[in-house]
This record gives C-alpha cells, structure tokens and sequence, in this order.
C-alpha cells in the first residue's frame, strides 16, 4: 500500500513501516484465487488454490467426535448447563482441563517420548500471535534472529514487523546441503552480524519444516543446541506441523534432545498450534511451550492479548481428552497425508516433475529448474506468472521463501478433495506436454533434460508481456484491496 506523506504523519510508524511482507508473491498468488477461484461446476476453468497449508483430509473424523459427543459442546441442549459458566470466565491462564489437554496431546504428538508440564502452556492466538509473543519476550527492537533459509514467508510479519526484530536469513543449499542446516552457515552468519554490530538474540527454525516438508534427524537437533548453547542465544522450535509426519524418520521433537544434552534449558522454546495437526486454524490455538519461567510468566501476561475463547478450549478439551479418539486421529490423518502425498508426488513424476524427498508437511516443495529459461529470480517470476495465468495453480514460488536458488516452488496438496488434485495433475501433465510440443519422443531420455530449450517460448513472451508481471527484487505494486494472510 502506498501511504502518502499525509498518513505518513498521522499514523503511527508500524501502520506505515510496509515490513509486513505481504507485498510478496506469496500472497499475491492469493489474490489470483480469490479472483477466480476454482470449484468444479461453476467454475471449473478456475485457479486452484494450491498455495494454501491447511489439512482439510480428516474432518469427518472430527465432525464424527461432535456429534457423538454433544456434552461437549455449550450450545447444544446436552451441553447448554455448561453455557454460563463458560461464557464469562476468562482468566489468561486458560482453563486448566485445557492446558492438561494439550500438554497430554503434545506429549502423544511426540510420540510419548516426552512430556509436557501443563503449567508451562502459554496460550495465544495460532501460532502467529504465538511466535510474535515470543519474540516479544525474548528480543528488543534491533535485535536480530537467525533464520533458516527457505523460510515461511509470513514470519516477516510475525516476528518482525511489530516487534522491530530483524531476521537474517541462514542460507541452506540444495545442492551442497540438500537444505540441510549447517553449523557451518549458521557460525558464519552469526559472526556476520556480530561484525556489524547487530546483536542476535537467538536461532527460530520450523520442525517439520515449512516449506521443504523435511524433519531434522537427531544430529542435526544436538548441533542447534550445542550451537544456541555455545553462543548464550536462545532456540526458539515452530513446531506446528509436529503430527503432519507421514512417513519415516519419525518426528523428533527438540524436547527430546534437550532432555539427552547437557545444556542451559532457560534457551528454549517451543511454538505450537492446532492449525495443522488437526486442521483447526480458525480456532486460532496457539501455544508456547517455554523451559524459561520468566518467559512463561511474562508470555502469561502478554497472552491477554491473544487469548483463545473459553468455547474454543471447553470443546477441545474434552476433544484431546479422549485418548482413544486421539490415537484414531493421529494415525488416520497421517495414514491419509500420506497416501495424498503418493499420489501427488506419483502424477508429478510421471511427467518428470521432482520434488526434494519429504516425510512431513501439508505440501512438496517441486523442483522445476529445468523449465526455467535461465536461473534468475526474474526467470523464476515469468514461470510463476505461467502457471498461475495460464496453468491456473496458485502454487508459491521459492523467491518468497527466500529461497536462494531459482525454480523451486511449493505446492500445497492437503487443502482439497481427490478430485480437484485429478485435476490439477490433469493440468500440470497438459502444461508440460505443450512444452514439448513438437519434439519427438526419445527413449529412455528424461524429457527434462530438453525442456528447458524447447518449452514454448509463446507461452513465456505472453508471460513477459503481461503489465502485472514483476520481480520479487523489483518494487511491488501494492494492491489497494486487503489481502487476507493466510497460512
Ligand atoms: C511455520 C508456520 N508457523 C506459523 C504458522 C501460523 O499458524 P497459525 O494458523 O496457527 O497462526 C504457519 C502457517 O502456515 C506456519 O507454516
């Protein structure tokens, strides 16, 4: 949004600092949905929303538990008697049947292995309002925190833009690393800052990650902690897709490694949230889990302004109470991610699309360097522009991850039914073939080796043409229309 000098004035510095990020290709890969949204009768040439994390695959499973459990729920007859005393109670410590509910369902996330002191439970609104808290808790405007690159787009607005934190991004190669973090990176960067006099505050990383879809093994865990410990900076662990893993390695939460080291345990927090292991973003829960008592008791505080209604955590704790309706769910929901994920990765190499190997999250993230015209951001835009224009997938190109290298994207896949996926693939396979329109068939040769040089080049001029094309590098025009922040 352009403020003028006016407003400049009149408004206070966060309304018109612009450091939000949703100026990035990110959210506006949401606005071409929004403006055409696909739905397969009355909109079937529409764009496909594929740039949304949202686990829509188990609903009938909670939808099941509701109607089976009336009592639960204060505005049913069975439950009315509740409605009062729910109604007006609001203390920021939550009602403790809830915090036990959650700490036992974090517990069983993590398969067990650890648990979860529920006097510890700081709640607040998603994990959004929950990374903000903690920054707030743990930095001072100027600080700085590592973070892992590629990296959720939104956290520019969630640990920066009110906080006046900054984020340096700690670059993860493909090629050398397969993304892997290393302490390598991480020591250079660190040091980076320090020679510039920027004082970091600590290390924030997604586990699984978003957008790679990727769990930290065991060593990889204990050289982040020897790494935070080494320096006296804190690790702060989002944590939110924890029960999204589908597939081996199993997930490995840093509370186990923190149990197993010996290390200063103040340095240590946890985000979590119910967005994505059980698909409820709308109920915004979100928590911090901290080993620190001054960041519990100062997050307590801070977390009247995110609250969760009591309504919410009423039906919820009577939900993750029920440990046999839990382990159905956790089971069910990834055995259905999991099957998703094969039949998405499947279609996509049956027309030579790779995506890096991943055991976690509501997304792949595709390599499409090969269809690149030439490895540039500006290259990787036109593409963008491709597919959603032409393609009509809104998939979320690697630039807004702050990815370093050209032609990644990723590609949400647990946000629709399995006909909309058909149809996506349909898509996809239709694209591609266009761009091999015209060249022979060759046995037994990848058709991405010769892609790059024969995919029609009409379709990347009409791209180029286009007057709403820009670079992520290049300023954006901002839309006058609000764009919703999502996931
Ligand atoms: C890594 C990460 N953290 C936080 C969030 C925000 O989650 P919530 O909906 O709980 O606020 C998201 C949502 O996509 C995410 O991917």
């Amino acid at each position: 949004m352009e403020f003028t000098n006016m407003n400049r004035q009149l408004l206070s510095k966060i309304a018109t600092n612009d450091q939000h990020g949703e100026n990035s290709p990110y959210f506006d890969g949401w606005k071409a949905y929004d403006k055409d949204p696909f739905h397969p009768t009355q909109n079937p040439n529409g764009v496909i929303q594929m740039g949304l994390a949202e686990n829509q695959l188990s609903f009938d499973l909670i939808e099941g538990w509701i109607k089976k459990n009336p009592i639960a729920s204060i505005c049913t007859s069975e439950g009315v008697n509740k409605f009062m005393d729910i109604a007006i109670f609001q203390d920021y410590h939550g009602l403790p049947e809830f915090r036990n509910a959650i700490a036992k369902f974090m517990g069983r996330v993590r398969g067990g292995r650890v648990t979860y002191d529920p006097d510890r439970i700081v709640m607040s609104g998603g994990a959004t309002g929950a990374n903000e808290l903690v920054m707030f808790c743990l930095a001072d405007p100027g600080d700085a925190f590592l973070v892992p690159s590629p990296y959720y787009p939104a956290f520019a607005r969630d640990l920066r833009w009110r906080t006046g934190v900054q984020l340096l991004p700690v670059i993860c190669e493909s090629s050398k690393y397969n993304f892997q973090i290393t302490k390598a990176a991480l020591e250079e960067e660190y040091e980076k800052a320090r020679e510039a006099n920027i004082n970091v505050k600590g290390l924030i990383i997604t586990n699984p990650s978003n957008p790679l879809g990727t769990t930290l093994d065991r060593d990889a865990l204990k050289s982040l902690v020897s790494f935070v410990n080494e320096k006296k900076i804190h690790l702060v662990c989002d944590e939110i897709y924890a029960a999204t893993v589908f597939s081996q390695p199993n997930f490995i939460s840093i509370s186990e490694i923190i149990e197993e080291m010996e290390c200063d345990r103040n340095l240590f927090h946890i985000v979590y949230s119910l967005s994505k292991d059980m698909g409820l973003p709308g109920f915004r829960v979100g928590i911090v889990y901290s080993y620190n008592d001054d960041v519990v008791n100062c997050g307590r505080k801070m977390s009247s302004f995110g609250l969760v209604s009591t309504q919410t955590q009423h039906l919820l704790a009577a939900m993750l109470s029920d440990e046999e309706f839990v382990g159905r769910f956790l089971a069910e929901s990834s055995k259905r991610l999991a099957n998703r994920h094969q039949i998405f990765t499947k279609g996509l190499e049956q027309v030579g699309i790779s995506c890096l190997k991943s055991n976690a999250g509501l997304f792949v993230w595709m390599d499409l360097r090969p269809l690149l015209k030439e490895a540039t951001f500006e290259a990787e835009m036109v593409l963008w522009r491709v597919i959603i224009n032409n393609v009509k997938l809104n998939v979320s190109p690697g630039s807004s991850f702050h990815c370093v290298e050209p032609g990644w994207f990723r590609v949400c896949f647990a946000n629709m039914d399995d006909m909309t996926v058909d149809v996506a693939l349909q898509r996809i396979r239709k694209f591609v073939r266009q761009g091999k329109e015209g060249e022979a068939p060759v046995k037994n040769k990848p058709w991405r080796k010769n892609l790059r040089l024969s995919f029609s080049s009409r379709i990347y001029d009409e791209a180029i043409m286009s007057p709403h094309m820009m670079s992520p590098h290049s300023p954006i025009p901002h839309s006058p229309v609000l764009v919703r922040a999502r996931t």
